[in-house]
């Protein structure tokens, strides 16, 4: 059975090699918060430079939010091509030739300043985008593919582990003393190239996804080879017969292309699911507060905003850990409602804080406990659960086809964010979290009505039970010792 399986160096290898990805995506995402003013400043230089005026404010801002947005835009591609590449090249290779457009974007942005040149930035940017949303294709679809089912949780979430830390080191980097600012900024954005080298030394030693061996290339010999040694055992004919059963269900159905996700009755609710799930990531406002952190601590009248910041990253990191460690015994969907529920209740908190604070100062504390508070709650369930749990919900066949659509559905939602949050603060003053109160409250209806559990079963088992006809919650039929007995005591 599945739950005597340990967590090998193999596995370990396998997953902290993929997860550097992980990491790569999350230092993006926090790098360009802190320096906005010294690169600012670098536009309007070169703008002098070139045309010998200042540039206006408002070609500044367009420019500086072209640069914040298009990483997004280059997410959204690069989720959407997973399928072009994961069969082909199989899911290691995929992620090892990902890295030359890391190697591209470091070059661009780290020499942009030597070349008074912003579109090298911005075109960086859109690289380093195409990577990440490739990253937050492979990444979940390779760790969900070699773990063992009782540990897919646990490891699913080291994929936003990876993410989280990448942020908190970007935050950390990005302070003036340390590298943003005027002289070493080009440095902070080139680093970029050094998690790509890692994962270039590191994942040759990871072995391919024995699905991807068995299912797609019907090579049997290797495929256990591999498991074996990510097993540490020599018995392996659990794993082998699920991953038989799957391929013998995949060789009647056709190859599943993105337009038969939505017209198979089969197909229907997961990816209906797999998509809100992203939303509920996404539009819970999450990156409001990672994009735009340091500026709304200013407006609740923190001091220090910028070590708020920080703050918020560490609290970040620390329920990731957290998470990890309770995912596969509470549950995927029990995690999630609780991480929406907490989410709304704080954001309600802030929108308090926010609009007594003129007359109570010392609402801005109530303010950092909310923001905190906020974040806490996402990475206890919202955070981490979409991103793996679309591996769980798709067997082999649809699964590229499901990862190109709820990436898709995650990086344009983000997008949106992103770039409407700042007009919506303005136009909505203290109550723009009531918005994120609302839809947090919808997605929490859904979650309730529609998510099955996922934990403890087969990526099979959980494909039949939509196959017959809706898995509600009480489709769990794991019985729990199998999870006690699982992945507490090993990770
Ligand atoms: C998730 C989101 C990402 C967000 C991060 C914050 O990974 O996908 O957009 O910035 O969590 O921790």
């Amino acid at each position: 059975m599945e739950a005597g399986y340990y967590m090998t160096a193999h596995l370990m290898m396998a997953v902290g090699g993929a997860v550097l990805g992980s990491l790569q995506f999350g230092y993006n995402t926090g790098v360009i918060n802190a320096p906005q003013k010294v690169i600012e400043d670098f536009y309007n230089k070169t703008w002098l430079f070139r045309y010998e005026e200042p540039v206006t404010r408002s070609t500044l801002t367009t420019l500086w939010s072209l640069s914040v947005a298009i990483f997004s835009v280059g997410g959204m591609v690069g989720s959407f091509s997973v399928g072009l590449f994961v069969n082909r090249f199989g899911r290691r290779n995929s992620m090892l030739m990902s890295n030359s457009l890391a190697f591209v974007a470091s070059v661009l942005m780290g020499f942009s300043k030597m070349a008074y040149s912003f579109e090298m930035l911005i075109l960086g940017r859109f690289v380093i985008g195409l990577y990440s949303g490739l990253t937050t294709g492979f990444v979940p679809m390779y760790v969900g593919e070699v773990s063992p089912t009782a540990l897919r949780g646990a490891l699913g979430t080291l994929h936003q582990l990876g993410i989280v830390v990448g942020i908190l080191i970007a935050q950390v980097f990005g302070l003036d003393s340390i590298m943003g600012n005027e002289s070493l900024w080009p440095l902070l954005l080139g680093f970029v190239f050094i998690p790509a080298l890692m994962q270039c030394i590191l994942l040759p030693f990871a072995p391919e996804s024995p699905r991807f061996l068995l299912i797609n290339r019907n090579e049997e010999n290797k495929a256990k080879s591999v498991l074996k040694k990510l097993r540490g055992t020599t018995d392996v004919s659990s794993d082998l017969q699920e991953m038989k059963e799957e391929s013998r269900q995949m060789m009647r159905e056709k190859k599943v292309t993105i337009m038969e996700l939505f017209r198979s009755p089969m197909y229907r609710q997961p990816i209906l699911i797999a998509m809100v799930l992203q939303l509920s990531q996404q539009l819970s406002g999450i990156n409001a507060i990672f994009y735009y952190s340091t500026s709304i601590f200013d407006k609740s009248g923190v001091e220090q905003p910028v070590y708020a910041t920080i703050g918020s990253g560490v609290v970040n990191t620390a329920f990731t850990v957290v998470s990890l460690f309770v995912v596969e015994r509470a549950g995927r969907r029990t995690l999630h409602l609780i991480g929406l529920a907490g989410m709304a209740g704080c954001a309600v908190l802030m929108t308090i804080a926010l609009v007594l604070l003129e007359r109570l100062p010392w609402m801005s504390y109530l303010s950092i406990i909310a923001i905190f508070g906020f974040v806490a709650f996402f990475e206890i369930g919202p955070g981490p659960i979409p991103w793996f749990i679309v591996a769980e919900l798709f067997s082999q066949g649809p699964r590229p086809a499901a990862f190109a659509v709820a990436g898709l559905s995650n990086w344009t939602s983000n997008f949106i964010v992103g770039m409407c949050f700042q007009y919506v603060a303005d136009l909505c003053g203290p109550y723009v979290f009531i918005i994120f109160t609302v839809l947090l409250i919808l997605f929490f209806i859904f979650t309730y009505f529609k998510v099955p559990e996922t934990k403890g079963r087969t990526f099979d088992e959980i494909a039949s039970g939509f196959r017959q006809g809706g898995a509600s919650q009480s489709d769990n039929k794991t019985p729990d010792e199998f999870h006690s007995l699982g992945a507490d005591s090993q990770v």
